[in-house]
């Protein structure tokens, strides 16, 4: 079988559009549609958890892909990811009835390559450290701000139903921190290069400054999403690390 499949070769039913996130974002810009919608909107709720949805798809395959692109990995290692898989697929289901509890369906909305590109490295540290680390890093910032979004609308199913995922989703961070430590035991070189591509993943997923650090969002009005502190100590991230990351979050509002 094939390694590092582009995007557009995952299976998907016919009514599911893929297209990727350089051609969606060019069309929005084409569009004009640059602003940012206010999160508290209904329809943004709907696009937002149909791009969640696409997202556990695509995780429950990048963990699939990750267990079979390194047979030769720890069996710890492999048994982690068979467990991610499991995980997604389940997540993929609770977000497909929250968005059929909020009036959508699969295929409403495109869906992009994003999180797929996050898989295109030979290292199984870079791997989890992109996929487990920076993406679902970022799952954990979006899960805390749509806990927030539902408690201000007073949806109990919504702010449940993410909080179950939540729990989850801090558990494949924390694999991430422990595999890409353990794999790249004994080599600096190596953790470096980790590092480095999680930095990349990062940079991309700061979405040019609407992600900051809590104590940066001085004016908070729900736009913008807060790097979740708690969450990410929970999943083994250092403080350095999240400094690191506020940093880079600032940078990228610069830009
Ligand atoms: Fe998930
Ligand atoms: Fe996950």
């Amino acid at each position: 079988m094939r390694r590092f499949l582009p995007g557009e070769m995952l299976a998907r039913p016919d009514h599911l559009i893929m297209m990727s996130v350089g051609k969606m974002r060019a069309i929005r810009a084409e569009q004009e549609l640059t602003g940012t919608i206010v999160p508290l909107d209904e329809e943004h709720l709907r696009a937002r958890l149909h791009n969640i949805y696409t997202g556990e798809l695509q995780a429950m395959e990048a963990a699939g892909r990750t267990l079979f692109d390194f047979p030769d990995a720890p069996w710890e290692f492999q048994l982690d990811m068979a467990r991610q898989v499991w995980d997604e697929s389940r997540h993929t289901e609770i977000f497909e009835r929250l968005l059929a509890y909020l009036g959508a369906a699969p295929g409403d909305y495109v869906e992009t390559d994003l999180l797929w590109r996050c898989t295109l490295t030979d290292d199984p540290a870079e791997r989890v450290a992109g996929i487990n680390r920076g993406l679902e890093g970022l799952a954990c910032d979006t899960f805390e701000q749509l806990i927030r979004i539902a408690q201000h609308n007073g949806d109990v199913i919504v702010e449940r139903a993410v909080d179950y995922v939540l729990a989850d989703e801090i558990t494949h961070v924390r694999m991430g921190s422990r595999w890409m430590r353990q794999l790249t035991a004994g080599d600096t070189e190596r953790l470096k290069r980790a590092q480095a591509f999680q930095d990349g993943v990062d940079e991309e997923l700061n979405f040019r400054g609407r992600r900051r650090a809590r104590e940066d969002l001085v004016h908070d009005d729900g736009r913008l999403l807060a790097i979740a502190r708690e969450s990410r100590l929970l999943a083994g991230f250092t403080e350095e690390e999240i400094r690191r990351l506020a940093e880079s979050a600032r940078r990228s509002a610069a830009y």
